[in-house]
């Protein structure tokens, strides 16, 4: 896993209006915190809408108004959501550190296709588990993951078989009973439909299991607490996911911005 930026070194240029968005969707979250119980951010499903943006844009949609809870970062091959999501947990140029997005940041993921240890929904997990301990934004957090109850659904082989327990006890039901932090945040996975042919051939271990990261996000994506934005990057090629987060309820891409 990537713990610097991946542009290793090269400038990051524009995508200044992606960042806006993202800023905007997060104090709309942390304007929300005053007075917030920590239940399910969950939101009745959004009117689908569509892209008509030309390939090799970039489009960014997410819900509106207070209710935004996820946005979804669409575009081809090549258009720079890897060097997007590397810029907002890095940030290479004056203004991005000054912006301070990545202050916000609880966890991350990189799936890639050449990896597929990146793949596994299993070590998704452990990976968030372990960087929300890392973080040190949650106080509390670590305790409840502790228990060795908890630790059990984690251990590689149970973790695999049990993917949604696994993701319910340590992290859902954990998130949702620490105290808020003061500043909402963010969880980035990048190209979340890399993949989502593998879990198409493959066998579920057990019904209603999910095959994939981005089948266990759509699937409790409404139950992350309300402080939490989940950002999430695809290629607009692939359908199934964006047709999987709509269903749920995930917003949809939203226009493009050509003007970067
Ligand atoms: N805003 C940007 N500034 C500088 N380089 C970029 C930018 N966006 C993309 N690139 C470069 O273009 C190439 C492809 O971008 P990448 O993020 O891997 O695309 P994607 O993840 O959408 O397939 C990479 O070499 C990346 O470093
Ligand atoms: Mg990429």
């Amino acid at each position: 896993m990537a713990q610097t930026s991946l542009l290793k070194g090269k400038r990051f240029y524009c995508r200044e209006w992606v960042f806006h968005k993202i800023q905007h969707c997060l104090q709309e979250k942390t304007n929300n915190l005053s007075g917030v119980i920590s239940t399910p951010s969950k939101q009745p499903p959004l009117a689908p809408g569509g892209s008509t943006s030309n390939p090799g844009t970039l489009t960014a949609g997410s819900a509106k108004s207070g209710s935004s809870w996820g946005v979804l970062l669409v575009g081809g091959p090549g258009s720079g959501k890897t060097a997007l999501c590397t810029e907002l947990l890095w940030p290479t140029s004056a203004q991005g550190t000054h912006r301070g997005l990545h202050q916000q940041s609880l966890a991350f993921h990189f799936c890639r296709a050449d990896d597929s240890d990146t793949l596994c929904v299993g070590g998704f997990i452990r990976g968030l588990v372990a960087q929300i301990c890392r973080s040190g934004l949650l106080p509390g957090y670590e305790e409840k993951v502790r228990d060795p109850a908890v630790q059990n659904t984690l251990q590689p082989g149970e973790c695999e078989r049990n993917p949604t327990e696994a993701f319910k006890r340590c992290v859902l039901l954990p998130l949702l009973s620490v105290k808020p932090p003061q500043q909402a945040l963010f969880l980035l996975v990048d190209s979340i439909d890399e993949g989502s042919q593998l879990g198409e051939g493959e066998q579920r271990s057990s019904p209603g299991s999910p095959r994939t990261i981005a089948e266990l996000l759509a699937s409790h994506h409404e139950f992350l607490p309300p402080w939490l934005l989940l950002i999430c990057s695809a290629r607009r090629q692939n359908k199934a996911i964006t047709k999987l987060f709509t269903a749920s309820g995930f917003p949809v891409p939203a226009g493009a911005n050509p003007e970067c």
